[in-house]
């Protein structure tokens, strides 16, 4: 027996993992890194529909990865990605969630995984008395923060729980982490680390919305909405509200004394339409791949529109032919010029309309707003 097949699910316990990609190869980073010949291997729990990361190329070095390897928005300090199907960039949509909460005018917090420190700036501007602390592994990231807000506290390393005092916080803050790190022990932690009535805000990409998840390598949890809610549940961390946007769904906690039992019924409720929507995008990924050999094998061209970590997927699961790329396109005017592999993005255009096919490159928020700007293309349209 393999190793990993006695991992347990991080939401409900148990181990008995189907595997969901049995054989394939060829994952991505975040940060549009192909990492090739060394597996990636998913699997589903069969018993709440957990996805979990059961091995990666990145298990043996991942201290090295986070620390110096990691490169995602860390083009400058105020690059941010923004996400097309809403206008806004990533920190703009989570600052207009959490500051729609007023705080108290004093008050200790952590940011776990605080990355180059966005969040910090936009909460020091609102409450400069809080005593702000901040920890992150990337070396980068925290040059950056510190830069951003000098006045709060930064540790450049991996987050371990009791590096901090248990009951000192009054917000402990979890932006785009969780989907990376073994998520019961952070949030058991969190618990431990916020005083009583404390609050917890989380940012987490979900499942269904982001099906590239499948082949990220450094993204270990892919949650659907029912498992982050059992899962902080069971640590009494009681759901003030939500938001979502895009493929990420933030959330506010507070931390309660007594149990609640009605969200963990959910979880148990929709488990078999969780494992059943697990295995469609399993399969709409097979049929896309399908259509792509099918248009190398007829010498289709064919262009890629949205230019991100789906293209780089497609392009290195199929093995696409260099000189079958009709084009690549984005709406986005910071990815218009970057090269990648021997072609450099255009901003998309009437011209793209000429290819044989168009494959789309997005996540299910993208495709609607995609599709209208291709308005009567003729050709063959492929998308998740
Ligand atoms: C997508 S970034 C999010 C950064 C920031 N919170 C934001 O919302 O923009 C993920 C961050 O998690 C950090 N990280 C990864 N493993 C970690 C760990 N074990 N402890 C703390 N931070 C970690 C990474 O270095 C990276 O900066
Ligand atoms: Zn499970």
């Amino acid at each position: 027996m393999e190793k990993w097949m006695s991992i347990k699910c991080e939401i409900c316990g148990n181990s008995s993992w189907e595997l969901l990609n049995e054989g394939q190869m060829i994952s991505v980073c975040s940060g549009r890194e192909v990492l090739k010949n060394s597996p990636l291997v998913k699997g589903l729990c069969t018993h709440c529909g957990f996805v979990y990361t059961l091995r990666s190329p990145l298990d043996e070095d991942l201290d090295h990865y986070y620390r110096q390897v990691y490169s995602s928005k860390l083009k400058s300090e105020v690059y941010d990605y923004k996400n097309y199907s809403h206008g806004k960039t990533f920190a703009e949509t989570l600052n207009t969630f959490v500051f729609s909460h007023s705080f108290p005018q004093k008050g200790r917090m952590l940011d776990i995984g605080c990355g180059k420190g966005f969040f910090k700036e936009a909460f020091y501007s609102r409450y400069p008395e809080w005593h702000m602390e901040g920890v992150d592994p990337s070396v980068t990231s925290i040059e950056m923060a510190r830069k951003k807000v000098p006045t709060a506290t930064f540790y450049t390393k991996n987050f371990i729980g009791s590096d901090y005092q248990a009951g000192s916080y009054d917000l402990v803050c979890i932006h785009a982490v969780l989907n990376r790190v073994p998520s019961r022990m952070f949030i058991s932690e969190v618990e431990r680390l916020l005083k009583d009535d404390g609050l917890f805000s989380a940012e987490i990409v979900i499942f269904p919305q982001a099906p590239f998840e499948l082949f990220f390598a450094d993204h270990t949890c892919m949650y659907f909405h029912e498992h982050i809610l059992a899962l902080t549940e069971e640590f009494h961390l009681d759901l003030v509200s939500e938001d979502t946007k895009g493929s990420k769904w933030r959330f506010l906690f507070r931390k309660i004394s007594h149990d609640k039992i009605s969200r963990r019924v959910e979880l148990d409720r929709q488990r078999e339409n969780i494992k059943d929507a697990v295995k469609q995008i399993v399969a709409n990924w097979q049929r896309v791949f399908a259509k792509i050999r099918t248009c190398i094998a007829e010498g289709k061209k064919v262009a890629f529109y949205g230019q991100g970590t789906t293209l780089m997927i497609i392009l290195s699961n199929t093995d696409f032919p260099q000189k079958l790329i009709y084009g690549i396109y984005d709406d986005n005017p910071c990815k218009v010029g970057e090269q990648v592999l021997e072609t450099t993005v255009q901003q998309s255009s009437a011209a793209m309309q000429a290819a044989d096919a168009i494959v789309l490159c997005a996540g299910p928020e993208g495709i609607p707003a995609m599709l209208k700007t291709l308005n009567n293309y003729q050709g063959l349209v492929i998308h998740l």
